[in-house]
């Protein structure tokens, strides 16, 4: 969580820190700060609230065009968000500066100590404690900023992506990481530091992202040292070439990134499958699986993990797998899964899903699932995120950024890829015939049309939100392949309109839910053709005899339900295994129109970041 922005070089740093501050707000925002050199002072600002705030705040306490600059976007996780809490951090002398992405588990014992050494604490954070503990080693043991960033972060444990800054020597910016990410910039004459590489993107193609465990000198017209924190040894930085363009991080004309992100579903999902479906051919290539194909064909069970959107991915993914390739699956939340002691067999295989690749709990249930001895494969969107490095092998889902906080084209990007695993497997299992895996590769290759088609929901959808929108409860109900469709659908609408809503499988619905449906009770059903139909039908009937209000997601041309609910949305038909690619899309316009016609904050609801990369 947090988001980390730096800038060593020859511009004026504060206006390169604000934008990259803005791109990576995603990744955190009840506060936010910047530390400006003017080349003697630190000049800091900080305030409670969006980086918007902390512009009208700066705007008249950084009044230095200095060329280096710090800044931070934070999602507490010490202390409340206040003004004193927000970073940057400063040391008690006041010369060092600390931005820091992560939590330092151990920071009670080190500030303890520090406080008997005659350090004062300002915030409640830990990040304070950590540049204290730098400038207390600096001192006592007269070191340079990079050793002395070294020897505390072997004091340390838990997670960070710091950048750290000292007046005394203000050529230079130390960076290091371990389990929260960072990537350098690297241009001519400067350098840029951050969460991710959107805040350079303009600047620079050429970026170092850091291994966990490794720290960065990075000098003004030198070249970087990269070394290992553990045991000093150098590292030979690795620059790539940077596949990110500006567009792909603006909203392009759209009033939010999530509808921006709603609407380039069709051509994700396109480059999702470009190059590894070839339906004329009846093949699926994906390099990893071809790569591990006997691992998956002898795997005793394939166990997914994942957490919110990207665990329902794996529960629709649950329901490809094993009726396409017979495979057992479980599902598990990651973060159940890595503290429940599970049984893992050398024979398992296990699928992480993860957009962000950083999420902490899908993390650790990895490493749990290796050191079992486990075969671990990645579906990651961001490339080279912690979680397909630490995966044995994977297939990302090139859904391109993700910038609004509810997760929309990562999800139907990463039943894609599932989709595809699923038909490789089944292919050389043979547990498809022929006809019905031909039949599946011509369904998939026309996905990205059906989603188009279904995006011309919009103006249903937005009439139905209208009549919703200020409704306090909300059930949803699918069966088969679409019940995770409706926990998909209710996460979507609680978490950007804060409307409380439950997504359940609709049989379920008479074993408690039911109580709940009056005739203020919207519920969303999701009725296409396909699948579990005529159940369904009585389900909604169910609904109908208690005066509940119906809003059925039907194939078109549907008449049955038709008669018996209040607002049908119609989408495009297709084969029952991949229609959670289509029913999801009016889900994902309804509960966009709702939150913006309460006035929320579609791209950053409440309390919510990113990527959550503490527990
Ligand atoms: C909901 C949402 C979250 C994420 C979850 C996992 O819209 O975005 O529920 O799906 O935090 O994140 P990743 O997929 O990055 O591991």
């Amino acid at each position: 969580m947090c988001g980390i922005v730096g800038y060593i070089g020859y511009r004026e740093a504060y206006p390169i820190v604000i934008k990259g501050l803005k791109r990576l707000e995603y990744r955190g925002y009840d506060s936010a700060g910047v530390m400006l050199y003017d080349g003697e002072n630190l000049k800091l600002s900080k305030t409670k609230g969006k980086v918007s705030d902390l512009e009208a705040k700066a705007a008249t306490e950084i009044t230095t065009n200095g060329t280096i600059g710090m800044g931070h976007t934070r999602w507490a996780t010490h202390g409340v968000p206040n003004d004193v809490n927000s970073h940057p951090h400063l040391s008690n002398s006041g010369d060092l500066a600390i931005i820091h992405n992560g939590i330092i588990e151990n920071y009670a014992p080190l500030k303890e100590e520090l406080i008997k050494r005659g350090y004062v604490f300002h915030s409640d954070t830990d990040s304070e404690v950590l540049v204290n503990l730098i400038e207390e080693i600096q001192l006592k043991e007269n070191l340079k900023l990079g050793k002395a960033v070294q020897v505390a972060l072997n004091q340390v444990v838990g997670a960070y992506a710091i950048a750290v800054f000292d007046k005394k020597t203000p050529n230079e910016i130390v960076a290091a990481r371990l389990g929260s990410p960072l990537a350098i910039g690297v241009g001519e004459g400067e350098y840029f530091i951050a969460s991710d590489a959107s805040p350079f993107i303009e600047y620079t193609s050429n970026a170092v992202y850091l291994e966990d465990g490794e720290m960065a000198n990075i000098r003004l017209h030198k070249p970087m040292k990269v070394r290992k924190i553990k045991d000093d040894s150098i590292v030979d930085p690795y620059i790539q070439e940077l596949q990110m363009n500006l567009e792909q991080i603006e909203k392009g004309g759209y009033d939010h990134f999530m509808l921006k992100e709603i609407y380039e579903q069709p051509n994700v999902i396109k480059d999702t499958y470009r190059g590894r479906l070839h339906a004329n051919e009846g093949l699926i290539q994906m390099a990893g699986v071809e790569d591990n194909l006997e691992k998956f064909l002898n795997a005793d069970r394939i166990i997914i993990i994942a957490c919110g959107t990207s665990w329902h991915a794996g529960l629709v993914a649950e329901y490809v797998f094993e009726e396409f390739t017979r495979i057992p699956v479980e599902v598990e939340y990651a973060s159940e899964f890595r503290y429940r002691n599970p049984i893992i067999g050398k024979k398992d295989v296990v699928i992480a899903i993860s957009q962000s690749g950083e999420t902490a709990d899908t993390m650790a249930a990895i490493k749990l699932a290796k050191e079992n001895g486990a075969f671990v494969f990645g579906v990651c969107n961001v490339v080279g995120s912690s979680i397909s490095r630490e995966s044995h092998a994977g297939a990302y889902t090139h859904a391109g950024p993700e910038i609004g906080v509810a997760s929309t084209k990562a999800f139907t990007t990463q039943i894609t890829v599932l989709t595809m695993i699923a038909l490789r497997l089944a292919k050389a299992k043979g547990t498809l015939s022929k006809s019905d895996f031909h039949h599946y590769l011509q369904e998939l290759e026309i996905i990205p049309e059906k989603v188009k088609e279904a995006l011309q929901t919009n103006d249903r959808t937005k009439e139905i939100a209208e009549t919703f929108k200020d409704a306090h409860n909300c059930l949803y109900l699918g069966r088969g392949y679409n019940f995770p469709v409706a926990l998909e659908g209710a996460l979507k609408l609680k978490e950007i309109s804060y409307i409380h809503a439950e997504g359940y499988p609709a049989a379920e619905m008479k074993h408690g839910p039911i109580a709940l449906i009056d005739e203020q009770m919207p519920v969303v059903v999701i009725a296409p053709k396909q699948g579990h139909y005529d159940k369904i039908v009585s389900n909604i009937q169910e609904i109908k005899s208690r005066s509940g209000r119906i809003i059925a997601v039907v194939t078109k041309g549907d008449t049955q339900v038709r008669e018996l609910a209040d607002y049908v949305i119609e989408i495009p038909e297709t084969s029952d295994a991949l229609s959670p690619l289509i029913t999801t899309i009016p889900l994902q316009l309804l509960s966009y129109h709702i939150a913006v016609m309460r006035g929320c904050n579609v791209d950053q609801p409440r309390n919510l970041a990113k990527s959550v990369t503490v527990e």
